[in-house]
């Protein structure tokens, strides 16, 4: 049984993670948000030297929590793309140093099959066909997984603008409420009434891309109502426009994962993301999965953001497969499809 050592800097979450036999040992993760938000977005060079201070740091404190020493690590796999070019290439020079050092093999993996493979260490192997709905403030995609270890990550669909989160952050703005917006959105939907504003459910027509999505429109028709209650004079109805604009995000990503299931004969559907944190999409989900017999899958919130737990259970994955590592010649590669 191998000990990996798995590293993720795609991004803003700096994290580690230890994995052994489909077993999480020990994670290690930090974060630059707070240093991006009066940017409004993440900044790649920001990004890049917070991984520089953080990805030591994280890697010790994943073999602490572990209880593990460095040089018990068989294998080590990092992040080789999609993602944040300069983020991405500390963190494969810091996987090409740890293999270097400790002389074992090295592994540049997927991050969106890594978002897939982390929900193993939770729930066991996947079955042979599954959907997967990856929904966060970088990503809204729709995947067909197939072998993790073997398979290229066959794309069914993506947002051809904003992400899902990237919707929720923005609409939050707009009704002033506070960043991150998932969360605050959905709390102030608590009070509101979902069917009150008849907000469009966009790329669900006949002649849209059938997996594909975009949401930036539906942000632009929850300014114009915000604009129109404002130039009346009238108070904004905050929690009917967030429930409003919740249910349309929420109706949009159900009918399109189902569509996916059934197109390619899936029985389970696996989501992940900051967004699927979210109590509506949660429960429709559920609804619209048990009335067609699809198994929803979903790992704890911790599990579904970015973290190095994910990276090190798709390495895991490898090794165990007897995968050929790419070797140390390997570089990031920031637009991988
Ligand atoms: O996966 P994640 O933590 O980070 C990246 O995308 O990098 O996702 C963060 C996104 C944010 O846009 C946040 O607003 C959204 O997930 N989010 C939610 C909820 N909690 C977090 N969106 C809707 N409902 C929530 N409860
Ligand atoms: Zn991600």
């Amino acid at each position: 049984m191998s000990l990996v050592l798995g590293i993720e800097t795609s991004c803003d979450e700096t994290g580690a993670g230890l994995v052994r036999d489909g077993v999480l040992l020990g994670e290690g993760l930090a974060s630059s948000a707070d240093e991006h938000a009066r940017f409004g977005g993440v900044v790649p060079e920001v990004a890049a030297r917070a991984h520089v201070s953080a990805v030591t740091p994280m890697v010790r404190a994943a073999v602490e929590a572990a209880g593990v020493s460095l040089s018990d690590v068989d294998a080590v796999a990092v992040t080789a793309g999609p993602g944040l070019s300069p983020a991405l290439h500390v963190g494969v020079a810091a996987a090409k140093a740890y293999a270097a050092a400790l002389d074992v093999p090295l592994y540049g993996v997927h991050h969106l099959a890594g978002h897939a493979a982390v929900d193993v260490l939770e729930h066991g192997p996947l079955p042979d066909r599954c959907v997967c709905l990856i929904v966060s403030g970088g990503h809204t995609s729709l995947l067909a997984l197939g072998d993790l270890a073997r398979d290229p990550v066959e794309h069914l669909g993506d947002t051809v603008d904003d992400a899902a989160g990237e919707a929720f952050d923005k609409v939050a703005r707009l009704l002033g409420l506070p960043y991150p917006g998932g969360p605050s959105v959905s709390r102030a939907a608590l009070d509101g009434d979902p069917a009150a504003i008849a907000f469009p459910r966009p790329m669900t027509g006949p002649r849209d891309a059938a997996f594909g999505f975009s949401f930036s429109g539906l942000k632009t028709a929850v300014a114009r109502h915000v604009e129109a209650a404002q130039d009346a004079g009238r108070a904004v109805p905050v929690p009917d426009v967030a429930a409003s604009f919740q249910m349309a995000v929420v109706d949009v990503l159900v009918r399109k994962a189902l569509r996916a299931c059934a197109e390619r004969g899936a029985d389970t559907l696996l989501m992940v993301g900051g967004v699927a944190a979210n109590r509506v999409l949660r429960t429709e989900m559920e609804r619209a999965c048990a009335a067609a017999g699809i198994t929803l899958r979903v790992p704890v919130p911790r599990l579904c953001t970015d973290n190095g737990a994910m990276i090190a259970a798709l390495g895991d994955l490898l090794v165990r497969d007897g995968v050929e590592p790419a070797g140390l010649a390997g570089t990031a590669v920031p637009t991988v499809p």
